[in-house]
């Protein structure tokens, strides 16, 4: 072992290498919010080895995706809990890269000399955000086909370009075949070379410039503008001093990094093991009663959009990300002061709490909203348009007073109606056309049936139909994975009468 390491350093000079990387020196007294851009780091790992599983088994067309994420769900070994994993490894990349952001914003670390780090770092907060919107649309479900018709209509109001980006982002005028290809090149091709990329120009900066110590340190007797060249000796000055004092990469640093890297990853296991990733229904384009809502980072936005009046409605679309980003993007260089802490910014301190306000405001108000196309307890996912009709019907002719489903209703379950079946997996016994028959009149498929017959005139065809459709729903808790034995048996087709 000894002898192939020396071999090797010989040529390539290993221990240079772990000089300038592990025992690099670091300023003292980092916090656990120091943390975050690693553990972004980590998470992003776990979304490329887990992306790369799940690209073995996606079909990116639309006749097939959705099938090709069902078939990984319900045959393929840890296939949902992979899909779960990916699933909020997105939502915990957001989570970490925003927490990042506001703690480098806190500590006033995007000044001199980091900006240009900062601006790679704003890039980096888009790129995931577009993995985000990207990623939304591959399962091609309900929630996937119409959260991604309406942002890539918000696109579409941007002013003289808007209609040129819809192209763009939908590969023609509707969303289709050429749409999901183009989002799974971006979410598995172009995107993951940026970040790859940005990020690690990003981590060179942060080696060659070293972490901003505690802004206490660079504060006491600082000259007022970061762009002068007496601030600049006397930042070489205090970050030299600070540095001698401090702690070295491997191993104190790179342990409080593992140990968060390791929490995380638990905590999304467990939400993919117990929460998941949820499926809805197949896209379907014509159902246009569907109630569209994006992913949950994208929420705030999407309520500031209803706030606003129709005719405001692009400007605020465009304008306030786009305001955002440039703030962002601007930041280093209008903001020059050399005061660090947020106690010493007021305008940082209002801007902040006033952003961040503003959108647990958004996120509250959106998730208080009556959610019409919340998922239906009884089936464990949000219904199609005949399903919603056929559960309304349910509720109007009492079913439930005979018939229990998922533990509720059965209240009449007396006399008669005693041998009323539980409902809950109907679904799985009988095909939608049995059904149909059956409930139109269940004396044909048993003389002397204790169940009413619903068929015309008391419910017409297509009323029994949307029932039919609602029972086939019914197939308890993991629908996804549930497989249909159905039990059929038609009665001997109904000579027609002899005409007289
Ligand atoms: C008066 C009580 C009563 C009402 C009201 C009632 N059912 Fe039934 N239902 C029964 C009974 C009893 C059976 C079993 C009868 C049989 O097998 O012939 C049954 C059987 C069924 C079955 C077949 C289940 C199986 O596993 O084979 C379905 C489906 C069904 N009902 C749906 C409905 C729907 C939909 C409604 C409302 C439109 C409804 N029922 C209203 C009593 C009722």
């Amino acid at each position: 072992m000894r002898g192939v390491s020396k071999w090797i350093d010989e040529r390539v000079d290993i221990v240079g290498i772990r000089k300038a990387l592990l025992d690099r020196k670091m300023p003292g007294g980092l916090t656990w919010w120091h943390t975050l851009g690693s553990a972004t780091l980590a998470v992003f790992m776990v979304q490329a080895v887990t992306g790369i599983i799940l690209a073995m088994y996606y079909a990116p067309s639309p006749d097939h995706a959705y099938d090709s994420i069902k078939y990984l769900e319900s045959h393929v070994a840890s296939g949902a809990l992979l899909r779960g994993i990916h699933h909020w490894g997105a939502s915990a990349m957001v989570v970490l890269v925003v927490g990042h952001s506001i703690r480098v914003f806190t500590m006033g670390a995007y000044k001199y000399p980091r900006e240009l780090n900062w601006l790679l770092g704003v890039l980096l907060l888009a790129i995931v955000l577009g993995f985000g919107f990207t990623g939304y649309l591959l399962p091609w479900d309900q929630k996937a086909y119409w959260a991604t018709q309406v942002g890539t209509n918000i696109a579409g109001t941007t002013p003289v370009v808007g209609a040129l980006l819809v192209k763009l982002l939908r590969g023609g005028s509707q969303l289709g075949v050429a749409t999901l290809t183009r989002f799974y090149a971006l979410h598995v091709l172009l995107l993951p070379a940026m970040l790859i990329g940005i990020a690690i120009l990003h981590l060179i900066m942060v080696i060659r410039q070293g972490i901003a110590p505690r802004t206490g340190v660079l504060e006491a007797e600082a000259p007022r503008d970061t762009e002068s060249p007496e601030y600049h000796r006397y930042y070489k000055e205090r970050y030299a001093a600070s540095k001698g004092a401090g702690v070295r990469f491997w191993p104190d640093i790179v342990v409080k990094d593992a140990v968060i890297a390791a929490v995380l990853t638990v905590l999304i296991f467990l939400l993919a093991k117990f929460v998941g990733a949820g499926l809805e229904l197949p896209a379907d384009p014509s159902d246009s009663s569907y109630v569209p809502r994006p992913e949950w980072y994208f929420l705030p936005f999407f309520q500031l959009l209803k706030l606003v009046p129709g005719s405001m409605e692009s400007i605020v679309a465009v304008g306030v990300p786009g305001a955002l980003g440039l703030a962002l993007v601007l930041l280093p260089f209008y903001d020059r002061r050399s005061a660090r802490s947020l106690g010493k910014r007021p305008l940082a301190r209002f801007s902040l709490f006033g952003l961040l306000g503003g959108l647990a405001l958004l996120l509250g108000a959106s998730m208080r909203e009556p959610k019409p196309t919340a998922i239906a307890p009884e089936v464990g996912r949000v219904l199609n348009s005949p399903e919603r009709a056929g559960r309304a019907l349910f509720e109007r002719q009492q079913c439930g007073g005979c018939h229990v489903v998922a533990g509720k209703g059965g209240a009449e379950r007396k006399g008669d109606a005693k041998d009323a079946p539980d409902l809950t997996e109907v679904g799985l016994k009988h095909s939608p056309a049995y059904l149909h028959s059956f409930i139109e009149d269940p004396s044909r498929f048993h003389t002397g049936s204790k169940m009413p017959a619903f068929g015309p005139p008391t419910l017409s065809h297509q009323e029994i139909e949307e029932l039919s459709r609602y029972m086939s729903s019914l197939r308890g808790k993991n629908w996804a994975t549930a497989k249909e034995e159905f039990v059929d048996t038609f009665p001997e087709p109904i000579k027609p009468k002899e005409k007289k």
